[in-house]
């Protein structure tokens, strides 16, 4: 699909974010565990990454398992665990194929040894991939990606009167990556469970009531349609004689 541009629409986004929400409720609603929401959900990320390809979409940065989600009963947290090893061994060579750079973002100390290989196999077999970066967020929160960030920094010796956004910024898990444009979120919870939160400050927001697994490129669509429907001031204000009447 191409996008066809006009006069007053902004261009498509550059980063997308998303947090897939809603596998739990889209089990129950079938009378199934919560782990089978959670392999749809897998299946609907693999469908997401073609439709951002083929919209030229230059990032991806999705979440998958928050520093808070150790809170969950231990089976669900250990299926997860399993599900995202298989996930890894099934895609990582459809991945490549289609041109897909793997990073993963987060918090790695606390994840099972055998899955930190896999993440370090995947971003090595991807590295040289230039259509799509997907920054999968696992054991990753925004709270703690500020926290890590400074205590790097410290490390690195910055001097106190240095640090400043743009060097902070250095130091962030994000930081081969421009803000992101867009973020969305399904599952209909209107809040970000510490998600970005440093790389959001004038992210555009789309919340949608579509459970995970069930999120369709046309949703997709909708997301970035009501994305180039926004007019992005960044705290500025538009130019002369493109103000119109509310
Ligand atoms: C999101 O879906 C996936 C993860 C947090 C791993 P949920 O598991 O939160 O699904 P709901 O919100 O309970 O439906
Ligand atoms: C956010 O969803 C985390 C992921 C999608 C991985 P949650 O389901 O954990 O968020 P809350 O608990 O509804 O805020
Ligand atoms: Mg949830």
């Amino acid at each position: 699909m191409t996008f066809e541009m006009t006069d007053t629409q902004v261009a498509p986004p550059r980063h997308i974010a998303i947090v897939m929400d809603g596998n739990g409720r889209w089990a129950k609603k079938r009378f199934l565990p919560r782990f089978f929401g959670h392999k749809a959900g897998v299946d609907a990320l693999v469908r997401v990454v073609q439709a951002c390809i083929d919209r030229q979409v230059e990032q991806l940065t999705v979440f998958a398992f928050s520093s808070e989600n150790w809170k969950r009963p231990s089976d669900e947290v250990s299926g997860l665990m399993g599900l995202v090893l298989a996930a890894v061994s099934r895609y990582l060579a459809r991945m490549g194929a289609m041109g897909v750079q793997i990073r993963i973002i987060g918090d790695r100390e606390a994840v099972p040894e055998k899955l930190r290989k896999a993440w370090n196999e995947a971003e090595q077999a991807t590295a040289h991939n230039q259509r799509l970066i997907l920054n999968v967020a696992f054991n990753y929160g925004g709270r703690w990606d500020i926290v890590q960030a400074c205590r790097k920094a410290i490390e690195a010796g910055v001097p106190a009167q240095e640090l400043n956004e743009a060097r902070l910024g250095e130091f962030m898990a994000m930081r081969h990556a421009p803000d992101p444009d867009l973020f969305i979120r399904t599952g209909g919870e209107v809040r970000i469970s510490n998600f970005l939160l440093w790389q959001v400050a004038y992210t555009e927001f789309v919340f949608s009531d579509c459970l995970w697994p069930d999120f369709s490129e046309a949703d997709l669509d909708r997301a970035i349609a009501a994305f180039q429907e926004r007019d992005r001031r960044f705290g500025g204000v538009k130019a002369a004689g493109a103000v119109s009447a509310c």
